[in-house]
Formats: C-alpha cells, structure tokens, sequence
C-alpha cells in the first residue's frame, strides 16, 4: 500500500550473503523509508539495491533500498538501527574463534565509522565470533551498551524449535524453544522452557532424542557450513538480525534471545551474553531473567565465565 506510513533508515554494513538477505528481508517488511546497504567492494550494494528495488512492482513494498560502496559512509547518515554483518564466514572445519583476529580488524572499523555517521543508532552485530565481535562494536562505536546487541539466540532457537517440530512431526508454531549462551560451544539449551502444544518437550520426545537435537543445535552453523562447503547459513540467520531491527524501529518490547550486556542478572556480571532481552526504540530495554533449572544456570554461568575471558583480549584486538 503505497500510503502506508514508513519510518527510519536502516544500514546493513557488508552486502555478502548475510547483508543482503537481512536487507531484501528488511525492505520487503514495508515499514522503513529507507534501507541502506553497503560494502567495501565498489558495485556490489549498488547492483543489488538496483536488483531488489526491481522486485517491488512483483512483491508490492515501497521501501527504498540504497547501495553504497567503496566503504563509503556517505548515505548512511542518522540512521536509526545498523546491522553490522561485515567480516569473513567460516569454511568447513573452522570455528568461529578461527576468524577473531580478522573480523576484529573489520568490526572495529566498521563500528568507529558508523558511530560517527549514526550517533543515535541501535547497533546489531552478527559478524562472527558473535560474543567478542559484539563486546569489540561497543568499545570501538562508545555507544551505551544497551543500544550494541548481538544476534545468536534469535537464531539458535530457532535451530532447535526446526528440529523438534520435525522430530515430534507437528507444526512449527505449537513448537516453544530457547536457547540461552553464548553463539558456540558453550551454547546452553533450555529444556525446562520448551514446550510442544503447551507440553513439557520432556513429556513429547525421550531424553536421548532431546540430547540428539541439543547437540544438533549447538553445531547448526557447522552443520551448514559443512554442506555449502562455502560460505556459511544466511537465510535463517537474516531472518533473526530482521525481526530485530523491526523490534527496534517498532519500539515493539518484544522479548527475544539476543546477544545483550549483563550486569547482575541471574548473578552474572559484566559481559556480554545470550539472554532473554525486551527490544525497544533503546536497544535493549532490559534483560529478561526467566525461571531456569539449577543445571541451566549453572551452564548460563559458565558459558558467562568461558566468553568473558575471550572478550578481555578484544580491546588488544
Ligand atoms: N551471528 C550469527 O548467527 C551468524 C550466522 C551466520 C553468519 N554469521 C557471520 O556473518 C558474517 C557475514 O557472513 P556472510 O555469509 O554475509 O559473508 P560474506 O563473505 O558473504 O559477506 C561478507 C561481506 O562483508 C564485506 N566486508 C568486508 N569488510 C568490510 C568492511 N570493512 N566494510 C564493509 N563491508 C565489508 C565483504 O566485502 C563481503 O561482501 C560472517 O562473519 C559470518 O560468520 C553470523
């Protein structure tokens, strides 16, 4: 509908196979002026901003999207929220930590020069390894670390709620999951919050398949990554880094797992950690603290102490 009213820009920085699906997804939602996308490579954003703004006659949304390469800024100006996506994905056989010291280079730029041009922006970052990338992105940009998140959660919840609709063979949507952590190993599924049509997920699947599909979850991405060979996921992906910014431009106060800053919740202090968050116009309103089993709290406070060490380093990064 053409007068609907549309509010705010958004950048997605980095037009790779991450950036460009969150930007096509972001446009085709109908609610923003104006998508920015961007990349150090001269042409790309700009040839597929042209390509998708081609697609609204077909898909019916009005939402401009606008290319801009060469690591240029310029455009980006007073945005409202800026997706970083920037950096390299995995191969097969890499962890996330095997690209730090490379994306940490792209991040840090990345996030000076987007302070710069969007001082009041909300910050999401994806780029990999998401916890440090995410912490780096506060410290380079100085922004109040409510308004610097991190998608993983959205994610891997997702991940894990796939593969038990699948495995108890009903629809996605009787399916609740959550995952809490950080974005790898130490990844910390939350049994006690799932649910099938309102169902303990104990009471639906055995203990054994349970496990199998935790494990699944926590190695979603490599799994991926293993069969593009290529290249890592990107559809799923965007669609969790979208809905976040939509929260954020919507100041909906929907509450979703995402990467946030932790300071006194369930006992942890100081770092930033996958948790359960009320997204707003701010950023994070608050980090919601759920009722957890004492085993998943133990777990949400290692993977705390196991990602604070690898975020102490990213200042020397
Ligand atoms: N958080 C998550 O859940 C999650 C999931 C999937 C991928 N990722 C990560 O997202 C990142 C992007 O993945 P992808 O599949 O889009 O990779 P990609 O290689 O397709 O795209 C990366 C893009 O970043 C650009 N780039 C590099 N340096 C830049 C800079 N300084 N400024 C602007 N652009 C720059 C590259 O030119 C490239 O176009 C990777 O780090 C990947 O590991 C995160």
């Amino acid at each position: 509908m053409a007068d609907k009213p549309r509010n705010g820009k958004v950048t997605v920085v980095g037009a790779g196979f991450y950036g460009s699906t969150t930007a096509l997804r972001l446009a085709e939602y109908d609610i923003f002026e104006t998508v920015v996308l961007t990349d150090i490579v001269e042409g790309k954003p700009e040839g597929l901003a042209l390509d998708m703004n081609q697609s609204r006659p077909i898909e019916g949304f009005e939402t401009r999207v606008v290319g801009i390469g060469g690591g240029s800024y310029e455009g980006t100006e007073n945005s409202d929220v800026v997706v970083i996506t920037a950096g390299l994905p995995r191969k097969p056989g890499m962890s996330r930590m095997d690209l730090i010291e490379t994306n940490a280079k792209i991040v840090r730029e990345v996030a000076e020069k987007v302070a710069a041009a969007s001082p009041d922006a909300v910050l999401i970052v994806v780029s990999n390894p998401l916890d440090e990338m995410t912490a780096l992105a506060q410290l380079a940009s100085q922004f109040p670390k409510h308004r610097v998140m991190g998608q993983a959660g959205m994610l891997d919840t997702a991940r894990f709620t796939n593969f038990v609709a699948e495995e108890a063979g009903v629809p996605i949507s009787s399916v609740r999951t959550l995952t809490l952590g950080s974005h790898g190993d130490t990844m910390v599924p939350v049994p006690s919050r799932c649910t099938v049509d309102g169902k303990p997920l104990t009471e639906v699947l055995a203990a054994d398949r349970i496990e199998h599909l935790v494990d699944r979850t926590r190695n979603g991405g490599a799994e991926v990554v293993a069969l593009l060979k290529t290249g890592s996921a990107y559809f799923a992906p965007s669609a969790a880094a979208a809905r976040m910014a939509r929260a954020v431009m919507e100041d909906s106060g929907a509450v979703m797992p995402v990467c946030a800053w932790v300071d006194g919740e369930y006992g942890i202090n100081g770092v930033y950690l996958g948790v359960e968050a009320e997204i707003g116009r701010e950023g994070v309103r608050t980090v919601v603290e759920g009722d957890l089993s004492e085993s998943e709290l133990a777990g949400l406070r290692d993977a705390a102490e196991a990602v604070r060490a690898k975020q102490a380093d990213i200042a020397d990064l």
